[in-house]
């Protein structure tokens, strides 16, 4: 039913990929509009426990937005174009309570790293490379890459990024921070699905909580730790973390349930 992206469900994960591997997977208003649509699907679907987005071809990941369509904008058009991007993909990853982990399978560039930066974790593949190049066609990153970056790597090497369009390779970006790891071009799904796999066991309300407190701290939102404490709290009204205290007494592996 998509026409520009693939997915795929298998074992609780789903992979979705960005499938215009001729134009190094760019980000067009039909990619953002079907992101948004299966990011959406992923959320509201109980058997999706896991989330893995990735590139088709063994050359990007994504190369950024499509700057195809960009000419003919003007400054409310362009401010939209970011704007829908956010809401229907960026924000939805950001805060999708499932872990969304990606692959990154060759060049992450503007709205491809930015994309990545939007997702939970990054794994890289060791062709990988990284770079917000927007100021070489007299713009800005816009899909939140001055503010995710900025968190992940800090304002000195976010502002010589984003300042100079340098490009940096995946060890690099491991060094950075900006990836969780480098694995070679023909495992780095494999790495993806043994780090969903391992979070798929764990209690989902707990997931979900973990991952909406660690946003807000990243954010430097200063309700982060009021909320904490209380989606500490929540948990303990919760059918899985009775399980979880029990089973570890009774020296046994705990069965969640996502109650
Ligand atoms: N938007 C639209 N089309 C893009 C694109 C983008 N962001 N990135 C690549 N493409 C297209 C190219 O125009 C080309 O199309 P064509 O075959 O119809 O001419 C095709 O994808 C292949 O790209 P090409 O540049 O020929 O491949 P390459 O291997 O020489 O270089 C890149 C790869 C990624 C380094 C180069 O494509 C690039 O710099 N892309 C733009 C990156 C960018 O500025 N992103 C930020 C956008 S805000």
């Amino acid at each position: 039913m998509y026409t520009t992206i693939l997915t795929a469900l298998e074992e609780g994960i789903l992979t979705i990929t960005i499938n215009r591997p001729d134009k190094m997977n760019a980000l067009n208003k039909d990619v953002i509009t079907e992101l948004g649509a299966a990011m959406q699907d992923a959320i509201e679907n109980t058997e999706v426990k896991g989330i893995i987005i990735t590139g088709a071809g063994p050359k990007a990941f994504v190369a950024g937005a499509d700057i195809s369509e960009f000419i003919p904008l003007d400054s409310s058009e362009g401010a939209a174009l970011a704007g829908r991007g956010r809401e229907l993909v960026f924000d939805r990853i950001e805060n999708c309570p499932k872990p969304v982990i990606a692959a990154v399978n060759g060049f992450a560039l503007g709205g491809g790293c930015e994309l990545a930066m939007a997702c939970h974790m990054r794994i890289a593949s060791d062709n990988a490379r990284f770079g917000q190049p927007e100021i070489n066609l007299g713009i800005i990153p816009g899909y939140g890459g001055t503010q995710r970056l900025t968190r992940l790597v800090g304002k000195g090497k976010a502002m010589e990024m984003i300042l100079t369009a340098d490009m940096i390779s995946a060890d690099q970006a491991k060094v950075l921070g900006l990836v969780n790891y480098v694995a070679s071009q023909d495992t780095v799904i494999a790495k993806c699905r043994e780090l969903l796999q391992k979070i798929q066991v764990k209690p989902p309300l707990a997931v979900a909580r973990i991952i909406a407190s660690i946003n807000e701290g990243a954010a430097g939102n200063p309700a982060g730790f009021d909320n904490e404490i209380a989606r500490f709290g929540e948990c303990f009204d919760t059918e899985d973390m009775k399980e979880g205290a029990a089973a570890f007494l009774e020296k046994r592996k705990p069965v969640f349930k996502g109650k």
